[in-house]
């Protein structure tokens, strides 16, 4: 008979650890350690990676003659997430909050898929299969050749994959599969991990393209898809604010194409639909003349986008002043104010900030330092940043702005969208060939001053009244 061994992993993290204890070391999180038993042994097969395989292309299965097939959905925004379209055989896993719409984006692009002849399979353990006819006939898909399945056995799914010619196939999700040889219940790491190791095994061996869908809870009961992440090809993340309709697909690895991309999508009445501008969509509320409210001209993966940087100085009413951050990182917050007042003596310490990227989309580059920083100035001094202006660039410690990448793709776009103005970091002497953009004034700014006078300056702002005249 074989051995079991018993080990103790983390739900939250997946550390392995040989005794039981109430916080996990790797993680920090409490009470995430569960007991799972394994079938201890000898990995069957040792010795027979015996002579390996030389470098050169001779019988690559994907060739210079015979270049990488892709299907893609024609959904323009799926598509450029994905790296331009599915290859045969990846795992793609597809991460987010319950209820964000990741069943919804997933059915739309199956339907996608299968309209153009491929075979696709959809496989749902969380819904029966009626309620995903009801979804696909109210999103207007129901005619779309999709094959409907509701099961959580992974042996029964392998058999399918194995005895029939899938191109595509969705698991939603893979926290519902279970593995009936493992003894842990469904959506124990023990468990989304094998399930996900056999089907990603089946899939590269019959070339059927693979999407798992996986919850990400705090709940220490349901492994979160992190564990799977370096087992796929590819892991995208669907977030947004349940609050407004828009939807961004993240890529946040991918082994067929870039990383950093995204795909902007609006949840309405009909499903999902494609935001093909999402600058416009992010400033389209923005107001004028408020103060505190700066514009953004940042870089997603290969896509410039505008968004409204808005932050509001107030009083502190008592003890330590709040700092409140949404759609930014905290301590790059932190690390502003703190620029703010050691080098240009402007006072924050004793007001509360809240600082918000509008439009509920989360901003990760460090080039959108000088926007926060003009929207917390202008924030403070009561004074409108002009509303034809966009900004970007790196603020480091000392106060100076740093370069950032790709400053010509961001000037054009802000272009495209009518701004006249865009502060910067000064661009390097050396690169002569800077693109001049035509109708936009470029301030190059060395340091943080620079950018304070600048916003002080009687005629940058009189341009504005002007304007508006
Ligand atoms: P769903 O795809 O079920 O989310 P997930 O699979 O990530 O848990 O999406 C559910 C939400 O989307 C639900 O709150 C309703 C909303 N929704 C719409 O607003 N319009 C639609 O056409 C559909 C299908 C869903
Ligand atoms: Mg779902």
């Amino acid at each position: 008979m074989a051995k079991t061994k018993t080990s103790y992993i983390c739900q939250s993290c997946g550390s392995v650890y040989s005794q039981w204890a109430g916080k996990c070391e790797a993680c920090g999180e409490w009470n995430s350690l569960q007991v799972e038993t394994s079938e201890a042994g000898p990995p069957k097969g040792l010795g027979s990676v015996k002579k390996g395989k030389s470098l050169d292309l001779h019988g690559l299965q994907f060739s210079e003659e015979k270049p990488l097939i892709r299907h893609t959905t024609g959904l323009n925004e799926f598509d450029r997430v994905t790296g331009g379209g599915l290859v045969p055989g990846c795992a793609i896993l597809l991460g987010g909050d319950p209820g964000i719409g990741k069943s919804t984006l997933l059915l739309q692009a199956v339907c996608a898929l299968a309209n153009k002849g491929l075979t696709c399979v959809y496989i749902s353990g969380e819904e029966a299969v009626d309620q995903v006819r009801l979804r696909a006939k109210r999103l207007g898909l129901d005619k779309a050749p999709v094959a409907l399945a509701s099961a959580t056995n992974v042996r029964e799914i392998a058999a399918t994959i194995e005895a029939s010619d899938i191109d595509v196939l969705v698991i939603d999700s893979i926290q519902t599969m279970y593995v009936d040889t493992v003894e842990a219940a469904p959506g124990t790491v023990t468990q989304v991990r094998t399930a996900a190791q056999e089907l990603t095994r089946l899939a590269k061996k019959t070339g059927t393209a693979i999407f798992f869908v996986g919850h990400v809870t705090k709940d220490g009961q349901i492994a979160g898809p992190r564990v799977l992440e370096h087992m796929v090809d590819t892991v995208l993340y669907f977030e947004g604010d349940r609050g407004h309709q828009f939807r961004i697909l993240r890529t946040v690895k991918n082994r067929f194409g870039p990383t950093d991309e995204i795909g902007v999508f609006e949840m309405g009445e009909l499903g999902l639909s494609e935001v093909a501008n999402p600058s416009a969509l992010f400033l389209s509320q923005r107001q004028s003349d408020v103060t505190g409210s700066a514009v953004f001209a940042g870089m997603e993966g290969t896509r410039p986008i505008l968004v409204e940087v808005q932050a509001l100085v107030a009083p502190a009413p008592y003890g330590a002043p709040r700092r409140s951050v949404i759609g930014w990182d905290q301590n790059r917050l932190s690390m502003i104010l703190a620029v703010l007042e050691s080098r240009c003596g402007l006072a924050f310490s004793g007001s509360e900030v809240y600082l918000n990227m509008a439009g509920g989309i989360r901003i990760t580059e460090p080039a959108a330092d000088l926007a926060v920083a003009a929207a917390l100035i202008s924030a403070l001094q009561g004074r409108p940043v002009p509303a034809e202006t966009v900004f970007f660039g790196e603020v480091g410690l000392s106060g100076e702005i740093r370069a950032v990448s790709q400053p010509d793709q961001r000037l054009k776009e802000a272009a495209k969208l009518g701004f006249t103005e865009a502060c910067i970091m000064a661009r390097t002497s050396q690169k002569k060939k800077q693109v001049v953009i035509e109708g936009m004034d470029i301030k190059e700014l060395g340091h943080l001053d620079d950018l304070i006078t600048l916003l002080r300056e009687s005629n940058f702002s009189a341009s504005k009244s002007a304007r508006k005249a």
